[in-house]
């Protein structure tokens, strides 16, 4: 049975050749989004990764990363009775921050979040679309703990398995619904 909800979770994502540029396959989830089952089903995928094995909330806080990563995070949120943080790139939040930046392969990213969003006593759960080299949520991580939080783990809806994902993102436990 979970088989099966894997495989009808993949038929709703397409791959898209040579976007957004030429070599790159992209993996276009804006069919599974528009799919109210297929929604319903990944959001419940994600918000397993922030509950007790006794079915409670682990978590106070879901933390998203722009853009994608806002679409999921705030209904697992939600389902988990907890609030949602944006994790936003540079110069788009409005107040104080903590910032980290990392490096891509051409030049780096910076990703920020406001500096009271979580504080000590949080336990946030990390929430994307996709864990391709880590680099993303490995900053998130880094902002997290900046603010004081506890980083109970990291949920997305694919991993691509032929990335180092994993060297980025040490001990964290990491959920991810669909290998690639
Ligand atoms: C994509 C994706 C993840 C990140 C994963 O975001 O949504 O956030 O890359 O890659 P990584 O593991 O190598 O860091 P992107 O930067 O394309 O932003 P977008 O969601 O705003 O398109």
């Amino acid at each position: 049975a979970r088989e099966a909800g894997r495989e009808a979770l993949r038929r709703l994502i397409i791959d898209v050749a040579d976007f957004p540029e030429p070599g790159v396959v992209f993996k276009d989830i804006t069919p599974l989004l528009a799919d109210h089952d297929g929604l319903r089903s990944v959001v419940g995928g994600l918000a397993s990764a922030g509950r007790r094995p006794d079915g409670t909330a682990a978590v106070t806080k879901v933390l998203g990363m722009e853009a994608r990563g806002f679409i999921l995070a705030a209904p697992v949120a939600l389902e988990l009775g907890a609030g949602f943080v944006p994790v936003r790139k540079a110069g788009k939040l409005p107040r104080e921050t903590h910032a980290v930046s990392y490096d891509l392969e051409y030049g780096s990213a910076t990703l920020e979040v406001h500096r009271d969003a979580v504080g000590p006593g949080d336990r946030v759960l990390l929430v994307d679309d996709v864990l391709a080299t880590g680099g993303t949520a490995r900053a998130t991580c880094e902002l997290a703990e900046a603010c004081g939080a506890e980083v109970v783990g990291i949920a997305v809806l694919m991993d691509l398995s032929f990335l180092p994902w994993r060297e980025a993102l040490g001990g964290v436990e990491v959920t991810s619904l669909l290998t690639i």
